[in-house]
């Protein structure tokens, strides 16, 4: 096939089942990561997939590692999967300026910085596939989340105003909404809030990373052309 697919945060979580998903459907696969130095050389060791470490919060560092993707795999990146994110829960009224703002660079800023680093090769090519991975809670809000829920709804307007720009190069631009999926993100939820979360899931369940995974290869696909500006969500049921 191929392609050339990026992951960010593509080590462990739910970036990891998507990095495999995609090396198993024959695209050749880089994985960013950044903390977590003995996962990652672990992780590449499990599966063959290349790890980068760079920090998806810093613009220049984002142009170098995607430069050094390319060098690696010998091509320019056809599949951006921004998923690189992190939580810093805390009610507002007790939020710290920096938990504010680690989130929203990490989790926002890193869309732009990403996208940008990508986007004029796709441009040039007239092929790309970049899927934004948001959140339910960007939909619907969520107790003690106002820094992450800022974050992944302006991953939704980003990337309707991408979509818009980049659809006469052939170039999809579409979001994932999952719900809550077992990972070590939400095992770190105190267990009666985890507990009252799931009661709220129509499937009774929290979700499996590989039923994200599944998502991603869709939108990835060369089929999926005519799809764009939207938000798949992928959360048990969960009322929005
Ligand atoms: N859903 C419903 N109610 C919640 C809630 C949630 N997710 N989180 C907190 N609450 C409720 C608590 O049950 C509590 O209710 P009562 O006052 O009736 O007891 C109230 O809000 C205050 O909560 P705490 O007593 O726990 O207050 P705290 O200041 O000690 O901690 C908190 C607040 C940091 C927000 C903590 O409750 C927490 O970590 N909640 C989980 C937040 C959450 O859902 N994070 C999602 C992480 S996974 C993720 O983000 C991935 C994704 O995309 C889905």
């Amino acid at each position: 096939m191929g392609r050339i697919a990026l992951v960010t945060g593509g080590t462990r979580g739910i970036g990891g089942g998507i990095s495999r998903a995609l090396k198993e459907a024959g695209y050749s696969v880089a994985a960013n990561y950044h903390s977590g130095i003995e996962m990652a050389r672990e992780f590449c060791d499990r599966t063959g997939i290349p790890v980068f470490s760079w920090d998806v919060s810093n613009y220049e560092s984002c142009r170098k590692g995607t430069v050094a993707v390319s060098e690696a795999l010998g091509g320019t990146v056809d599949i951006l999967v921004n998923n690189a994110g992190i939580t810093l829960d805390g009610m507002l009224h007790k939020m710290l300026p920096e938990d504010w703002i680690k989130v929203i660079t990490t989790n926002l800023n890193s869309v732009f910085n990403m996208c940008r680093a990508v986007v004029n090769p796709m441009r040039e090519k007239k092929f790309g596939r970049i899927i934004n991975l948001s959140s339910v809670n960007g939909l619907k809000g969520q107790v003690g989340q106002t820094n992450y829920s800022a974050a992944k709804a302006g991953i939704v307007g980003f990337t309707k105003s991408l979509a818009l720009e980049s659809a006469s190069k052939n170039i999809t631009v579409n979001a994932i909404a999952p719900g809550y999926i077992s990972t070590d993100m939400t095992e770190a939820i105190p267990a009666d809030v985890r507990e009252k979360i799931c009661s709220g899931i129509p499937v009774g369940r929290f979700g499996r990373v590989d039923e994200i995974a599944q998502a991603v290869l869709f939108l990835a696909d060369d089929r999926s052309s005519f799809m764009t500006g939207t938000v798949l969500s992928v959360n048990g049921g969960q009322y929005l």
